[in-house]
């Protein structure tokens, strides 16, 4: 499994030291060198894990863009905006610690770089995002048992309709936000695991197209049955959570 950074650091040595402590097992670095550049990065990419960005950007040429304007494009971004930054700076009077609480920064490293603090920072920041990640898959899981569970209280079979549709689309939903994290990741079973969300969909639409398609009360075997479909994909869920949390684990001691 693998982790994406983004490095927005002047080149140099400090910028070849961070790509050798990155170990490329279990990191993937973009680096941009300056300001205009990661602007750009930051308007059309997706984001990273975490962004390591360096508070003495070069300022020259025609557009002059700092660290702080580069956070604050960050926090207006959907999807940057939770992502942890990692300050790296020689100053440690710089305006970026006393914002911290606003522009999401982790932590913040002074120059020269102990590699063992280093590397304990940024696996401490990263552990943000995998714990986030776990969140979110329970909190969907819950969403969705939760909204089948009620079909059993609604009475008219237009609104029946209206919450399958509604569970279908959930379901596609989840399903594509796993496979993004597992891909994006390098999750090993990555490919079974998508072949059970395939089969898992399949089984669900068929069953939602039957209910969907009669004109009565949705029974509870139904329901019973749809859940069944849904969630029978439950052990490759908890493999997979489980070696989310064993990479927590790791992270927690990288070294
Ligand atoms: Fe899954
Ligand atoms: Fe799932």
């Amino acid at each position: 499994m693998h982790f994406t950074t983004l490095l927005i650091e002047p080149p140099g040595l400090d910028s070849q030291l961070i790509n050798l402590m990155l170990a490329p097992e279990k990191f993937r670095v973009k680096s941009v060198e300056c300001g205009p550049v990661a602007w750009n990065l930051i308007l059309d990419s997706d984001p990273p894990d975490l962004v390591l960005i360096d508070t003495d950007l070069p300022l020259n040429g025609n557009v002059r863009i700092g660290a702080s304007q580069l956070m604050e494009l960050m926090s207006s971004r959907p999807g940057w905006k939770e992502i942890p930054r990692l300050v790296l700076t020689s100053d440690s009077s710089t305006s970026i610690f006393q914002q911290s609480d606003k522009t999401n920064v982790c932590s913040a490293i002074l120059k020269p770089y102990d590699p063992r603090r280093f590397i304990q920072e940024v696996c401490n920041c990263i552990s943000k995002s995998l714990d986030a990640h776990i969140r979110e898959v329970n909190r969907q899981h819950i969403q969705l048992g939760t909204k089948i569970k009620n079909l059993a209280n609604i009475k008219s079979q237009k609104e029946i309709k209206e919450s399958l549709g509604s569970i279908l689309t959930d379901i596609e939903m989840h399903f594509d936000f796993e496979e993004k994290f597992m891909s994006e990741h390098y999750y090993p079973d990555f490919i079974e695991h998508q072949k059970g969300h395939q089969q898992l969909y399949k089984n669900a639409k068929m069953l939602i197209d039957e209910i969907c398609s009669g004109d009565r009360i949705i029974s509870k075997e139904k329901i019973d049955q749809l859940s069944i479909n849904v969630f029978d994909g439950v052990e490759d869920d908890k493999k997979y959570i489980n070696f989310l949390y064993k990479l927590l684990d790791s992270l927690s001691n990288p070294t």
